[in-house]
């Protein structure tokens, strides 16, 4: 496959083309099976390609968005919840409860069905990996079935790359409401035991309402001695330990971060932790909008995600997230483009993924616009035209 007519290509390699995103105008991208073969100039495309084309029409050409936070497996609505919180009540972690009563009672149909719904929308919308949390089960049947959902979307053929995390430390399930050291005890044990083949991560709600940072620490803890990558849910609704512990452990990504004081961001930059940063759940929160200037200052990589769930950003748009990282956060168009494709990666543990370069996978997003600043310049507008998958071209809008 030749894509050509791009007007610009973002390579995310600096050493590809100009400037931090590599950009190269007037550009092709040659694809052989599901990896990049060549990128560079269309004055310099390879001859005799031989495979189909695929014209983008003067438009830009991005690395598929890299969503590294979404809570993809549940059951059941809460928009009553939702027009509540608008009409002034505050946001409580205890809205969780009521996803896991419905994703107790839903068959692993009723949840792959939804979940596949919102994999494929993440891909009309340019995301072409995508994380996917457990954590709406909180016993160990239904968090292994939410694992179960995880993989059995990883591989339908047309949906994106999904690397599936274990969150049964999200709250307190209610039938241990008052001992919740007895149900760290079940998630560090039994639970792990039956979820740790699925998951690639290991993930905790470290936040008042949920788990204490001792909780959290022996959590983490555990599911890395079983060889899970560490991420937290950490200061998103206050100023909390969540940010610190991420820091202590090394995590590979620490998300939400709304509240964060100096010593925590020069915690998290120095530890080399990714800061994933969820707009979309601070717009719909109502909370204040997270530090991203201060964390891109400290020198932290920073990553952008949806946190696609059914309480607080009920959303799989990436290019949405983009426009509000722009707009509510203060990060330029390239700072945000940049965090949406190889901070994703980076926040998966990927330290070369999300880039258009030879030798990556051929996962790319066309745009019906000359440039990736349309993202925060056309707010709510798909610009999206086509993406390709694993070197296919799955989505066209016509
Ligand atoms: O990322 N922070 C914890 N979990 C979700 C919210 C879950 C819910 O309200 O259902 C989040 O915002
Ligand atoms: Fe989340």
């Amino acid at each position: 496959v030749l894509i050509d007519g791009i007007g610009l290509l973002v390579t995310n390699d600096p050493a590809m083309g100009a400037g931090p995103l590599g950009e190269i105008r007037d550009a092709a991208v040659a694809i052989d099976g599901d990896r990049i073969a060549w990128v560079g100039p269309a004055s310099a495309a390879p001859e005799g390609v031989d495979g189909d084309r695929l014209d983008a029409a003067g438009g830009c050409v991005l690395p598929g968005f890299v969503d590294p936070h979404t809570h993809l497996v549940f059951a059941g609505d809460r928009s009553a919840e939702f027009a509540a919180r608008l009409a002034g009540r505050a946001y409580d972690a205890g809205g969780i409860r009521a996803t896991v009563a419905a994703t107790r009672a839903a068959d692993m149909g009723t949840l792959l069905d939804n979940a596949k719904r919102l994999a494929g929308e993440a891909l009309k919308g340019g995301t072409t990996t995508l994380e996917v949390k457990s954590g709406y089960g909180l016993d160990v049947p239904t968090e292994r079935r939410s694992l179960e959902v995880a993989a059995a979307l990883g591989e339908a053929p047309v949906l994106p790359r999904v690397s599936p995390t274990f969150l049964g430390a999200h709250v307190v399930p209610p039938e241990f409401e008052g001992r919740s050291d007895d149900y760290i005890a079940l998630v560090c044990g039994e639970m792990l035991d039956a979820c740790t083949p699925l998951a690639e991560w290991c993930d905790v709600f470290c936040e008042r309402g949920a788990f204490d940072p001792d909780q959290s620490r022996t959590v983490l803890v555990a599911g890395h001695s079983r060889g899970l990558g560490v991420r937290v849910h950490a200061n998103q609704l206050a100023h909390g330990p969540g940010a610190q512990l991420a820091a202590e452990l090394a995590a590979v990504s620490a998300d939400h971060l709304t509240h964060l004081t100096e010593p925590d961001i020069e915690a998290l930059a120095s530890a080399g932790v990714v800061a994933t940063l969820l707009p979309t759940a601070e717009l719909c929160t109502r909370e204040p909008p997270g530090p991203a200037r201060r964390l891109l200052e400290a020198g932290a990589t920073v990553a952008l995600g949806t946190d696609c769930n059914p309480g607080t950003s009920y959303t799989t748009s990436m290019p949405f997230v983009i426009a509000l990282a722009c707009h509510l956060l203060r990060m330029t168009p390239a700072e945000a483009l940049a965090a949406a494709t190889s901070g994703g990666a980076a926040a998966l543990g990927d330290a070369t993924g999300g880039r258009l370069v030879p030798g990556s996978p051929a996962d790319a997003v066309l745009l019906d616009a000359p440039s990736y600043v349309h993202l925060a310049y056309r707010p709510g507008v798909n610009l999206v035209s086509s993406v390709v998958l694993r070197g296919e071209r799955v989505v066209q809008v016509a």
